[in-house]
């Protein structure tokens, strides 16, 4: 059961990741320029602004990533800014930005007891690992998926094969003018 399930204006989880066509969220090489919008328009697509964009970021209350992940966006360059992230790990880390914090232990504990307290507003953002335990665990409110017009042929798969049969309800489809869609799902209801 989710932490906000029968309370809609409590805080939400929303899982957000970006896969290819064929269901892989990274390559091999951890290479990402695949991400990138180098495909045809869609004419019939939307376009949003900076403005909107930073909008629409500046309304997320806080970050929550595997370590891998983690790993990968310090190589890549930090893109959560200031705001608050937890980063799920085992393992010790050396000190970080003021912002990123560790956590170890019960996944649900980390979203009932130190998250939702906090924030209302919480983005899951992968990697397949933690994002698949997330599901098991019944902890997301709703999944966002980005998909990119690109076929991959192998790579990471998206949520690793989820283990069980699960019909989310479809709330939201936005087309891009660069290809790429993003679904919107909420969890289903009991
Ligand atoms: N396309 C996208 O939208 C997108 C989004 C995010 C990531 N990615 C890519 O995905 C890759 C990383 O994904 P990943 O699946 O390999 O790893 P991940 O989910 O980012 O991290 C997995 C790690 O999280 C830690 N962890 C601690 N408790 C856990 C728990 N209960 N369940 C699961 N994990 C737990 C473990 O680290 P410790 O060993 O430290 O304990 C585990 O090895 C990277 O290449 C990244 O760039 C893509």
């Amino acid at each position: 059961m989710s932490s906000s399930e029968g309370n809609r204006k409590g805080p939400s989880v929303t899982l957000h990741m970006v896969s290819s066509l064929d269901g892989f969220i990274a390559k091999k090489d951890n290479s990402v320029s695949w991400l990138d919008s180098a495909g045809s328009v869609y004419e019939a697509g939307v376009s949003i602004s900076e403005e909107e964009a930073a909008a629409f970021v500046k309304a997320i209350d806080c970050y929550v990533l595997g370590s891998r992940t983690y790993e990968h966006a310090l190589e890549l360059g930090w893109p959560y800014g200031d705001t608050p992230a937890v980063v799920v790990s085992s393992r010790k880390w050396p000190p970080a930005r003021n912002s990123v914090e560790f956590y170890s232990g019960d996944l649900k504990t980390l979203v009932d007891v130190k998250l939702a307290p906090r924030y209302r507003n919480i983005w899951l953002v992968g990697g397949a690992m933690l994002c698949r335990r997330f599901l098991e665990l019944g902890l997301v409110d709703e999944i966002i998926l980005t998909i990119a017009p690109v076929l991959l042929g192998e790579g990471l798969r998206l949520f690793g094969g989820s283990p069980t049969e699960e019909r989310w309800n479809l709330k939201n489809v936005v087309a891009y003018r660069n290809g790429f869609v993003e679904l919107s799902y909420s969890a289903p209801t009991a």
